[in-house]
């Protein structure tokens, strides 16, 4: 079988030596079967070159740190087989999130702003009690939780995103799954007002196209279309009727 050999063009800049303007550097690699983009690249930071930044923890799909731009795309690094890309890749660092270096970005930051924002979190005005047996849940509500809860805060759906790439305070597909995550469970007493208050704008699901770049992106094949649609006719009702 002959082996392909990749050229890959990667995105260079470190904010720390800001008198090194961005430029793209080429790499090439000899294609091994069932090779990953992250494989590809640790390949070259071991053999070629270690100043490469690039990040990564799992390697599984489940950590959320190897998104990046692969031929215009967000995709996990670690999720996407060579074989499936052209010979030639051409890799850059996801919009919005701040650049760290080279292929790294800060996404932890906005997410942390983005689960403050949402206060992504169960609010209720029962006191915990260890002791107590866990409360039941129907297996319906505790399915469309998990389902929710898959997203690994890649922000792939965040980089693909219009309105997120013209305004940095867009909660984006992430945080409205978040919030319909919330909305869905019974332990949470926010009523759809409360919710209004925090995604009821531009910034929230008024803010949101449509053009589901999210839904297409998401590595994790989170169901973000169905979400947004259920969290935007919520949202429409509170908003002209005021509230449950
Ligand atoms: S559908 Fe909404 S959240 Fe999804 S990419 Fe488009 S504007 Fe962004
Ligand atoms: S919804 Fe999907 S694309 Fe967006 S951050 Fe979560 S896992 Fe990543
Ligand atoms: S390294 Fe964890 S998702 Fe790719």
């Amino acid at each position: 079988m002959i082996r392909r050999t990749l050229t890959i063009e990667v995105f260079r800049f470190n904010p720390q030596t800001p008198d090194i303007k961005p430029y793209m550097e080429t790499y090439t690699v000899k294609e091994v079967p069932n090779m990953t983009l992250f494989v590809a690249l640790n390949t070259i930071r071991e053999e070629q070159d270690p100043s490469l930044m690039f990040d990564f923890v799992c390697r599984a799909a489940i950590c959320g740190s190897c998104a990046m731009l692969v031929n215009g795309r967000p995709r996990l690094a670690c999720k996407t087989l060579t074989k499936t890309l052209p010979s030639h890749i051409k890799l850059l660092p996801l919009p919005v999130f701040k650049l760290i270096g080279d292929l790294s970005v800060d996404t932890g930051t906005w997410f942390r702003h983005l689960n403050l924002k949402t206060q992504a979190w169960i609010h209720t005005d029962k006191t915990f009690d260890p002791k107590a047996i866990e409360e039941r849940m129907d297996n319906e509500t505790a399915l469309k939780i998990y389902e929710a809860e898959r997203c690994i805060e890649c922000g792939c759906c965040v980089a693909g995103c219009a309105t997120a790439n013209i305004r940095d305070d867009f909660l984006g597909a992430a945080g409205l799954n978040k919030i319909a995550r919330f909305m869905v469970d019974p332990r949470d007493k926010r009523s759809d007002q409360n919710f209004f208050e925090v995604i009821g704008t531009d910034e929230g699901v008024f803010g949101c196209m449509g053009l589901m770049a999210c839904d297409d992106n998401c590595p994790q094949e989170l169901p973000l279309q169905m979400q947004l649609a259920f969290v935007r006719r919520r949202m429409a009702m509170t908003g002209i009727f005021g509230g449950k």
